[in-house]
């Protein structure tokens, strides 16, 4: 019969254009020529099928049928095959390299001054306590002796915060030293007492390279029954030593505070000069009175160290301002 002939040509036909076609827009042209629904090859072949006797037609149907299942199965065989080829070869993906590790960052240089400190002065026996950054002038000021018309409290050296946000309890202010939490810590226990805390205070200064407007103190108070001076001496020279190495060189020299009588200012040989590192002394009467501690039975010494001397001498850097900068080219060598 020419017809189931016409079939063959057409499967073979079709089969041949299947496998020859390399893309899919070459298969795609296919599927339009021999699968068309509009015009193309099948069609005609639906033609031949109307035209088939009453005797033929079940045949003839049959046969037209296969041809089609037959090439429709094959290209879809064809399609999904280069699919697949396609996403293996044109994918550069590479289960076998090593990974992208993601950039890591490096703990800041005052924060790793910190955590040394602290892991220090625990070593000597100090616990480490908390205090708010905002105060009120009882703990700034009055309960450390500091007077009234004290210059220390003038309102262009201090950072008080605007009367709308005054408490009940009077004017208040960003704490201008961490002695704040030497009065704190007495106020909630009974001596013995050896604490010290790490933290910001704020300064109106003029920013150069030694001043900040904010920078770190560490508090240090040891109350007790025969402290004397020549346990703070020994305990900072220690502190010092313990973080900088043996060769630094401190020297305390006669100065005066209104929380501590007497008073010593702390300096640290850098090059040829000395620094200021922070202030100490023996606690003042007035304080213990303030915080109904009785000087008669307890005595204690009192230091605040700047941290961030202390960790430009560790790190050789020149100048307290880069700390502040988040400048990577900077906090990068700490990694
Ligand atoms: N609070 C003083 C300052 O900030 C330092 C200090 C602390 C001095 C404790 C004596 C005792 O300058």
């Amino acid at each position: 019969m020419d017809i189931l002939n016409a079939f063959r040509e057409y499967q073979e036909a079709a089969t041949a254009a299947i496998e020859g076609a390399s893309t899919a827009e070459e298969l795609e042209q296919v599927r339009i020529e021999f699968l068309g629904q509009k015009k193309g090859k099948l069609r005609e072949l639906q033609g031949l099928v109307g035209k088939a006797s009453k005797e033929e037609k079940p045949l003839v149907g049959k046969a037209f049928n296969e041809a089609r299942t037959n090439v429709t199965a094959r290209l879809e065989q064809r399609i999904s095959g280069l699919s697949q080829h396609s996403q293996s070869s044109t994918s550069d993906f590479d289960p076998t390299l090593p990974g992208q590790l993601p950039p890591l960052g490096a703990i800041h240089p005052v924060t790793r001054t910190i955590a040394n400190f602290r892991e220090l002065m625990g070593r000597f026996g100090f616990r480490v306590v908390e205090g708010p950054e905002i105060e009120d002038e009882r703990h700034n000021f009055d309960a450390l002796n500091i007077p009234e018309d004290h210059p220390a409290r003038d309102p262009l050296d201090n950072f008080y915060i605007a009367t709308a946000a005054k408490t009940a309890g009077g004017p208040i202010l960003l704490r201008s030293q961490t002695s704040t939490v030497q009065i704190r810590t007495m106020e909630a226990a009974k001596p013995p007492v050896r604490i010290v805390s790490l933290g910001r205070v704020y300064r109106p200064d003029t920013m150069d390279a030694t001043h900040s407007c904010m920078f770190h103190q560490m508090e240090g108070l040891m109350v007790d029954t025969n402290v004397t001076m020549a346990q703070l001496k020994t305990l900072l020279s220690l502190f010092a030593r313990s973080f900088l190495g043996p060769d630094v060189e401190i020297r305390f020299r006669p100065s005066f505070f209104p929380f501590t009588e007497p008073s010593v200012e702390v300096d640290m040989k850098w090059g040829d000069s000395w620094m200021e590192v922070g202030g100490a002394g023996m606690v003042d009467p007035n304080v213990f009175r303030a915080v109904g501690y009785d000087p008669d039975k307890v005595s204690g010494f009192a230091f605040g160290l700047g941290i961030e001397r202390f960790c430009m001498k560790h790190y050789e850097v020149d100048d307290i301002r880069r700390f502040y900068e988040n400048d990577v080219r900077f906090l990068k060598q700490f990694a």
